[in-house]
């Protein structure tokens, strides 16, 4: 299969030397790239800023803001991709304007405006048109359950991947993951506390049983 992933974080720019973003390793990501090359699968894997070497022998595409993420993945999944995964942590909102010059310390508090990033995943049916398996990850504090069911339906997916990111022994930055799997059919499965790269190859082993 071709397989177009995301990993790690976003980083949205304050003014040129700061900028808002978030835990993300981007371990997860990788490894499931790294799983997916391993049992013969073609991978594009869109990354956003970590410490981690590309996988050999994965075409990896850098960048920083979720602004490039969404112009890469929307530029890239129409390339005969079978199954795109989702595993970034992309920033919901962004400052509003970006500061051209480093912002002045001034006065004893300051005001930031946000606005909304363009949500990836779900435009990956409805704006891109994707047609192929399409996973998403949901990381949450809480009601996870709830709302990783809102979100596979929502953003029309095949699979989602939920993970409780509240807890200091799994999730952002760390090399296990314990995940709950959540498929639009109804069933649902959970995955024990693990490397992430095991993790990696049995969430590919369920991406490829999903395109039989
Ligand atoms: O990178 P690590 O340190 O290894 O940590 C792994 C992880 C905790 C980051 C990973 O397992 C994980 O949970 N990734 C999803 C993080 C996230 O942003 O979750 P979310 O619930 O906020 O987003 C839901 C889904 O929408 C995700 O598939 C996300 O990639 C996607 N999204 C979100 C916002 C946005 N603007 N565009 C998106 O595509």
């Amino acid at each position: 299969m071709r397989i177009l992933l995301t990993a790690g974080p976003t980083r949205e720019a304050i003014d040129p030397v700061r900028f808002l973003s978030n835990r993300s390793s981007g371990k997860m990501g990788f490894a499931i790239a790294e799983a997916a090359k391993e049992r013969g699968h073609e991978v594009i894997l869109i990354s956003g800023p970590v410490n981690l070497d590309p996988p050999e022998g994965v075409e990896t595409i850098t960048l920083e803001s979720a602004r490039e993420m969404f112009e890469a993945v929307r530029d890239r999944i129409g390339d005969d991709v079978d199954a795109a995964i989702f595993c970034a942590a992309v920033a919901d909102y962004r400052p509003k304007e970006v500061a051209e010059q480093k912002i002045k310390k001034s006065g004893e508090s300051m005001t930031l405006e946000l606005e909304k990033t363009d949500d990836i995943l779900g435009s990956a049916r409805s704006v891109f048109g994707f047609e192929g398996i399409l996973v998403g990850f949901a990381a949450e504090t809480n009601d996870l359950e709830a709302n990783a069911r809102g979100k596979l339906e929502r953003k029309s997916c095949d699979l989602l991947v939920a993970n409780d990111v509240s807890r200091t022994d799994i999730g952002f930055d760390r090399n296990q993951n314990e995940v709950r799997l959540f498929y639009a059919d109804g069933r649902e499965e959970s995955l024990p506390m693990q490397e992430k790269s095991e993790l990696g190859r049995e969430i590919m082993s369920r991406v490829e049983g999903m395109s039989m």
